[in-house]
């Protein structure tokens, strides 16, 4: 693990270092939680954004996009149920003055329990080695065994706690579990108290409750609001859907882990408005189309792994979680919530009107069931990030930091770089910019050796780098140097367009 958390700390620097993320008011040192797209961030951010804009907005003919305000009527989260359930409980540590999440506490002690059971696995392996059956192993040793049955306990009393909201029972769990303060290593809590995440401001210049709103802690909550909009306007039929890329805001307690947990950060959101009663069949397709988006992407199966809720919030009948082998280890990257007829149903109510569909093949109306699919566009980017990151040992006995980000989504597609400064190789590299920069983010770059400026773009994930040289003067053809394999190859100048656009296009993700 120590290793991970090196490895962590590099991705986080090397983000810093080359211009993908910086800490937010830097010279004020920092504002906690809070971060800054760099120039090549924002290129990095919007490659994914289009990613999955294309993938569920472009590719279904029965999706289409919105782009609601942040700010919403007070009532919408009274109805959608934030303002009264919107919480976490929290406990504070009486020696260290920490505050912490009752259930990240309890979710870290089954952790910890968990990777006795793997350790046990890897001591199997090295013993045994290729004659060794981690399934097997795994079903019949009695210490694994007993200890599935202690998390089983404590997961089932932790669901019980949560879903009864008994703060009581919660710190008796804590206290019956034994767990310490990382900090101070004292059993001294607190009770356990819930916090409302939402962040709220008031409207205007008038003061008082009156004029309370509230930065929006997810983004569907406009596109339910503009469901019926929507759906006249577009005259859409079930099933249909609405996608979102928005803002939104968290009072989060344990913000940490870099851009992993912020108070700002970005949401990718669809609505899919079905019939009621087929909300389980939805509910399957949708789990396998996102996990498809993202194994596309070719950082390996292994990456990926599903996680059904625990405690499910109030307006869910099912979820789970796609969580992403993060450097410090599995955690949520995108959810998929069956959503039922929870908040239409609400918001008819709050609203007084009606938000019924009428179904034209069953004379019927009623309020649709709704499939969500939420993905945190910074998990998403740290996802990438921290996987794309290498530090490698090349044949010649240096060394290269790359980032394997699949061409498709790196910030820069091609650096075009002349040999030298002089003999008119400037001048030609520039004759290819201006071709190339009309369909393509590219950098041209002329100062310091070649080898030098492939390093540097190797920093930056640039899939291809277009090397002028004199041959290039002769006949007109140039290199191509691919980042990952540093293998080159000689092409015709006017083949460039069609090579990069090829190489670089979405649509082999969009179809894999
Ligand atoms: N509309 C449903 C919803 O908001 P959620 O599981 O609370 O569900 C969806 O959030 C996704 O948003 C998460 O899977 C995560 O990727 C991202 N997310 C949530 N809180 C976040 C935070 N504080 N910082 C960064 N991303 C966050």
């Amino acid at each position: 693990m120590a290793n991970n958390e090196e490895v962590f700390k590099k991705v986080i620097s090397h983000a810093k270092e080359f211009g993908f993320v910086f800490p937010s008011s830097e010279i004020y040192d920092g504002l906690s939680a809070t971060y800054d797209y760099a120039q090549n961030g924002v290129e990095l951010k919007n490659n994914i954004k289009e990613y999955w804009w294309m993938a569920m907005v472009q590719m279904h003919e029965n999706i289409v996009g919105l782009d609601a305000a942040i700010f919403m009527h007070p009532t919408v989260w009274k109805a959608s149920g934030h303002v009264d359930a919107f919480n976490d409980p929290l406990i504070d540590n009486k020696d260290s003055k920490k505050r912490y999440r009752a259930d990240v506490l309890v979710e870290e002690h089954i952790a910890k329990i968990e990777d006795k059971n793997n350790k046990d696995v890897e001591k199997g392996k090295k013993r045994f080695g290729d004659a060794f059956d981690e399934e097997q192993f795994r079903a019949t040793n009695p210490n694994v065994l007993r200890r599935l049955e202690e998390i089983k306990g404590i997961e089932d009393r932790l669901q019980k706690v949560q879903n009864e909201n008994d703060l009581d029972g919660f710190k008796q769990l804590i206290e019956d579990l034994g767990i310490v303060c990382p900090v101070s290593g004292s059993k001294n809590w607190t009770e356990v108290r819930q916090f409302n995440l939402m962040f709220g401001t008031e409207l205007g210049s008038v003061a008082g409750d009156a004029a309370k709103i509230y930065l929006r802690p997810e983004t569907a909550q406009g596109i339910f609001v503009n469901y019926l909009n929507v759906q006249k306007t577009g005259r859409m039929k079930l099933p249909f859907g609405i996608a979102q890329i928005g803002k939104a805001f968290r009072n989060e307690i344990v913000a940490r882990q870099f851009i992993f947990r912020m108070r700002e950060f970005e949401q990718m959101e669809m609505q899919y408005f079905i019939k009621p009663g087929s909300q389980k069949e939805w509910y399957e397709y949708w789990k396998e189309a996102r996990m498809k988006w993202h194994k596309a992407l070719g950082f390996g199966d292994d990456h990926y792994r599903f996680h059904d809720h625990l405690k499910l919030a109030h307006y869910a009948d099912a979820a789970a979680d796609i969580e992403f082998k993060f450097p410090f280890g599995f955690k949520e990257l995108e959810g998929i919530h069956s959503r039922t007829d929870f908040d239409l149903s609400q918001h008819e109510e709050y609203s007084g009107k009606k938000l019924r569909y009428f179904d034209p093949e069953t004379n019927e109306s009623y309020v649709p069931y709704v499939l969500e699919t939420s993905i945190g566009l910074d998990r998403m980017f740290l996802a990438i990030l921290s996987t794309a990151f290498k530090e490698e040992q090349l044949e010649d006995g240096s060394e290269r930091v790359v980032l394997n980000i699949p061409p498709a989504l790196a910030p820069v597609k091609a650096a075009i770089l002349p040999l030298v400064k002089k003999d008119g190789l400037p001048e030609k590299a520039r004759e290819i910019m201006d071709v190339l920069k009309f369909d393509h983010n590219c950098q041209y770059e002329e100062k310091d050796t070649i080898g030098k400026r492939y390093r540097r773009q190797d920093a930056i994930g640039t899939p291809y780098c277009i090397t002028v040289d004199h041959q290039t003067l002769e006949d007109n053809t140039v290199t191509i140097r691919e980042r990952d394999s540093m293998e080159q190859e000689r092409v015709a100048i006017s083949e460039l367009e069609r090579i990069i656009g090829d190489r670089v296009s979405m649509k082999k993700l969009l179809m894999a």
